[in-house]
Parts: C-alpha cells; sequence; structure tokens
C-alpha cells in the first residue's frame, strides 16, 4: 500500500506548522515543513545576492542549496541551509515575502518538487504549506484546510515574534499578512486554495488541543 500522507494547508498564521509538528508527533509519522524550502531558497538567494527577476538563476539555487532539519535538544525544529543553523532569519517577515516572491516563479516550484516528494517514507508523512493537497501529494489520503481570521493569524505572529523579542507591531504584521496572503492567492501556478477533498477547520478562537483531536480524528485508527 502507499505510504500515508496527511497535507495541512492554509495561510500564514493559520496554525499550520503547530499543528503539523503535534499531529506528526501523535501519529510517529515524519514531518515536511515545506514553506522552509521555500524560505531557505528565499534566503539563500539573498545571500548570494541574486536578483528576484533572474528566474534562471534562482532555479539553480533551489536545485543546489543544502536544507536539512534537525530537532535540537529542546525538540525544536532547526533548519540548516547550506550547513548553516538558518532558523531564526527564515522565521523573519523579510523571509517570509523572499519566499512568496520566488515561490510564484513556476520552475522554482518544479525544482523543489521531488525534494518534497522525498519526504514521503514510511510510515507515513504529515506535510504542510500552500499546495501539499493540491499540486505535490494529490493521492494522498489525508488532506486538512486550516483558516483563522487575518486578525488572530496578525496576533499569533506579534505574539511568536514579541516572544523572541523581535520589535514589531501588530497592524505592520496585519498589513504583511493580508498582502503575502493576496500574492499567494492570485498567482498563477499553485494559487492557494483548499484541494476538493480537503477538510476545512476554522481555528479562530480554537486552542491547539481541540484542533489537533480534530485532525487526529480523520486518520482511522489512530488516535
Ligand atoms: O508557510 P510559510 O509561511 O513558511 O511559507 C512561506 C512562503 O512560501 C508562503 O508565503 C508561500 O508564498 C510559499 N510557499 C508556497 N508553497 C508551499 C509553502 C510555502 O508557495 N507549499
Amino acid at each position: 500500500a502507499a505510504i500515508p500522507v496527511l497535507t495541512i494547508d492554509g495561510p500564514s498564521g493559520s496554525g499550520k506548522g503547530t499543528i503539523s509538528r503535534v499531529v506528526a508527533g501523535r501519529l510517529g509519522w515524519h514531518y515536511l515543513d515545506s514553506g522552509a524550502l521555500y524560505r531557505a531558497v528565499g534566503v539563500a538567494a539573498g545571500w548570494a545576492d541574486l536578483d528576484l527577476d533572474d528566474a534562471g538563476a534562482l532555479v539553480r539555487c533551489a536545485f543546489d542549496t543544502g536544507i536539512g532539519f534537525r530537532d535540537d535538544a529542546a525538540g525544536e525544529l532547526r533548519v540548516l541551509v547550506n550547513g548553516h543553523d538558518a532558523t531564526d532569519e527564515l522565521r523573519t517577515e523579510t523571509a517570509g515575502a523572499a519566499a512568496s516572491a520566488i515561490a510564484a516563479i513556476p520552475e522554482v516550484r518544479s525544482a523543489l518538487k521531488e525534494r518534497q516528494r522525498a519526504f514521503r517514507k514510511a510510515p507515513g508523512l504529515v506535510a504542510d504549506g500552500r499546495d501539499m493537497g493540491t499540486v505535490i501529494f494529490p493521492d494522498a489520503a489525508f488532506k486538512v484546510f486550516l483558516t483563522a481570521s487575518a486578525e488572530e493569524r496578525a496576533e499569533r505572529r506579534y505574539k511568536q515574534l514579541k516572544d523572541k523579542g523581535v520589535s514589531v507591531t501588530l497592524d505592520g504584521l496585519l498589513r504583511e499578512i493580508l498582502a503575502r496572503d493576496a500574492r499567494d492567492a492570485s498567482r498563477a501556478v499553485a494559487p492557494l486554495r483548499p484541494a476538493e477533498d480537503a477538510v476545512r477547520i476554522d481555528t479562530t478562537g480554537q486552542g491547539i488541543d481541540s484542533v489537533v483531536e480534530r485532525v487526529l480524528a480523520l486518520v482511522p485508527g489512530r488516535t
């Protein structure tokens, strides 16, 4: 039988990352943070001073950038870009915007396709992103689309960044989130939209635990 995949797609701040990590842990499945791949390529392109309009150079960058994941002692996922721990840099809104810009280039998306599919390993995979259920794993047995109001998503990001000592304003974050959503939803390739067979869950006002339980309930015999 095919190795089972649970896709969790949604806009930034919908809770995808947190929910996916917890669900993968509970199932004992592998985890793919596909946004981290786009962020890593965006950041590597910045390090190499590449022009964000030079599609050819960005595609080479997407193929050549070394991207590794490992859990640190505290159980936090660290991301290595060309061997450097770039986790903190990847989380910034600058890296998110760079990711969103390069993610609109079709050839960059194809360059990352096989790298993403390679994460499908026994006993299963939880894949988090924008097009996991629509493009990368259309045959996934379990598909979820998470949403939350833009205001709540901005507040979640605000708390995360403030805890890290990053100075941002709630208003500025809300504007950035709305701009990134609009770009992700309106691009020609792999726009952000729920797969037809995805279960939609609105996480506005819901705690992590209740969303985790609703997602786990979709996977038979695994709750
Ligand atoms: O999920 P995250 O916020 O880390 O993703 C950063 C950006 O990468 C998104 O705004 C989106 O443009 C892009 N992305 C994508 N497809 C994915 C994951 C992320 O286009 N599967």
